[in-house]
C-alpha cells in the first residue's frame, strides 16, 4: 500500500510513483454495453465535457463532481488512418495508425493535460510547471492559460524544435533554457517544486496518465471493441505506454474487451535505456544513460516511469526494440509518403515494427496499430534537413544514408516558367513523357 508523499508524487514509503486506482470496480458491477452507448451519444452533444474525448469516457477516471472546473480544448476524438503503404513496406496485410498528433496542440500530451490541468485549477494552485522535450511544455502552457493559471517551462537549451518552443512563448509560459538536458531539468523543477507552491505536470503526476488512458479507449471504440493483436507505442520518459497499458488492463477488468493487444515500445538507439534494462536485467533495475538523438522527443536517459512500462510490457506480452537514427528518418518520411506524417519520435514506431515482423514476434496476418504522438509540424526543420539531404551530414552515419534517396524530395528551385516546370512534371511521371 502506498502512502501520499508531497509534490512528488512518490510513495512515501517505497519510493515508488504513485498511481490512480478504482477500488469500487473490485465490488460494483460496470455495464459495459450501457457505457459504450452513453460515450457514442455523448459525440452528438454540445456540452464542452462531452465534446472532449477524453472527458466523453469519464466514468473511467477521477471524477469532477462540477464540470465548469474542467479545462477542456475539446482534445481526444483523433483520427485511426489506414497505412496501405507503411503496410507493404513492413511486411504487414493491414496496419493501423491511431494519431494523438491531431490534439489541439499536437501532441498526445493534452490528453493526460486537460486532467492535470483542471486537477491543479481545482487544488487552487495559481502556478503549475514542468520540465519538458517540448510537447508536454506546449500543452501546459496551453491548459494553464486556459485555465487562468500561470505556468513554468524547464526545456533543455537548444533541444527543443523550434514549433514546440514557440508554441509555449505563445500561450503565455515562463520559459526557462536550462544549460542541461531533460533529466537534469528534471531534478531542477524537483526542487523548485519542493520549496514552492507550484503544481508538477510532468507524467510522473498520475492524473496525466489517466487521461491519456482515454487513447486506448477510444481506439477501441474505433474497432468496435475488438482489440488489435499488437499496439506499438514510442518510449521517452514511459508515461504514455503506462497510461495506454493501463488502460487496457481495466477495459479487460470491466468487460469491455476480453483480450489485450501485445503492447510494445520503441525507442531511439541513442536513448534506449528501456530496451538496455529489458534485454540486461530482465527488467528488474532501471539502467540509465546519457541520451543523444534527433527525435528530441525522446531524447531521455533516465526514464521516470520505467517500473510501470514494465509491469505493462510483462502483463502484455509486449516486447522492447529500437530503431537507428537513419531507420527513424527513413520511417518518417514512410509514415509521410502515406499522406499521415508525425514527428521523428512517433516514427520510431515504424522503424521498430519492421524489426518486429522480421524477427517474427509480429505475424504478417496480425492486426497492428501505431501510436504516433505528435504532428509533423512540430519539428519542420528536421524534416527540411532530411529532404534536403543534411540531415545525416558530419554524424558519421553517411554511409547509412544510401537508402533514404527514394524518400528524399528537395525543394527544386526555377525560372519562373511553365517550360521549365513541365520539363520537371514529365520527369517525375515518365507517362508523361511523350
Ligand atoms: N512522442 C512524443 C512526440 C513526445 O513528445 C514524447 C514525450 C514521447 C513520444 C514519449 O512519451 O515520455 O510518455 O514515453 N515527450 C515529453 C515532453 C517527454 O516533455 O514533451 P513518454
Amino acid at each position: 500500500m502506498c502512502e501520499k508523499a508531497g509534490q512528488n508524487f512518490r510513495c512515501a514509503a517505497c519510493g515508488d510513483l504513485l498511481e490512480i486506482v478504482y477500488p469500487a470496480w473490485d465490488t460494483q458491477l460496470v455495464d459495459a454495453a450501457a457505457l459504450r452507448a452513453v460515450w457514442r451519444q455523448r459525440r452528438t452533444s454540445g456540452l464542452p465535457v462531452d465534446e472532449s474525448g477524453v472527458w466523453r469516457f469519464r466514468e473511467l477516471l477521477p471524477r469532477f463532481h462540477d464540470g465548469q472546473q474542467i479545462i477542456t480544448l475539446r482534445e481526444g476524438n483523433t483520427p485511426l488512418y489506414e497505412m496501405p503503404g507503411c503496410a507493404r513496406i513492413a511486411g504487414l496485410q493491414r496496419l493501423y495508425a491511431k494519431h494523438q498528433g491531431m490534439n489541439p496542440t499536437g501532441s498526445f500530451k493534452d490528453t493526460g493535460m486537460t486532467m492535470a490541468a483542471s486537477v491543479a485549477r481545482r487544488e487552487g494552485f495559481r502556478w503549475v510547471a514542468c520540465a519538458s522535450t517540448g510537447n508536454t511544455s506546449a500543452s501546459m502552457a496551453a491548459y494553464a492559460a486556459r485555465g487562468g493559471m500561470r505556468s513554468l517551462v524547464l526545456i533543455p537549451e537548444g533541444k527543443v524544435s523550434w514549433g514546440k518552443l514557440s508554441q509555449a512563448l505563445d500561450y503565455g509560459a515562463v520559459t526557462c533554457q536550462l544549460n542541461t538536458d531533460f533529466d537534469g531539468c528534471m531534478r531542477v523543477l524537483n526542487e523548485v517544486v519542493q520549496r514552492m507552491p507550484v503544481y508538477l505536470l510532468n507524467s510522473v503526476n498520475p492524473y496525466r496518465l489517466e487521461g491519456q488512458k482515454t487513447a486506448a479507449v477510444e481506439l477501441m471504440e474505433q474497432f468496435d471493441w475488438q482489440p488489435p493483436d499488437h499496439v506499438i507505442v514510442p518510449g521517452g520518459n514511459l508515461g504514455n505506454s503506462s497510461a495506454l497499458g493501463k488502460a487496457f488492463l481495466e477495459m479487460k477488468q470491466l468487460g469491455f474487451i476480453s483480450t489485450l493487444p501485445k503492447i510494445s515500445i520503441i525507442q531511439a538507439a541513442g536513448a534506449n535505456p528501456l530496451v538496455r534494462t529489458m534485454r540486461e536485467t530482465g527488467g528488474k533495475t532501471l539502467i540509465p544513460m546519457h541520451a543523444e538523438t534527433a527525435a528530441s522527443a525522446i531524447r531521455i536517459g533516465s526514464p521516470a516511469s520505467w517500473k510501470k512500462a514494465v509491469r505493462v510490457l510483462q502483463a502484455t506480452g509486449g516486447t522492447v526494440e529500437q530503431g537507428s537514427e537513419v531507420e527513424i528518418a527513413l520511417a518518417k518520411a514512410e509514415i509521410g509518403a502515406d499522406g499521415i506524417g508525425c514527428e521523428p519520435a512517433s516514427a520510431v514506431t515504424l522503424a521498430g515494427l519492421k524489426k518486429l515482423v522480421k524477427q517474427g514476434f509480429v505475424k504478417p496476418q496480425e492486426t497492428v496499430v501505431l501510436i504516433l504522438t505528435g504532428h509533423l509540424l512540430k519539428d519542420p526543420e528536421f524534416t527540411l534537413n532530411f529532404h534536403r539531404g543534411h540531415l545525416f551530414v558530419g554524424t558519421g552515419s553517411e554511409e547509412e544514408t544510401g537508402i533514404l534517396k527514394p524518400q528524399q524530395r528537395a525543394p527544386i528551385v526555377l525560372d519562373a516558367d511553365g517550360d521549365a516546370v513541365i520539363r520537371i512534371l514529365r520527369k517525375a511521371d515518365n507517362r508523361l513523357e511523350t
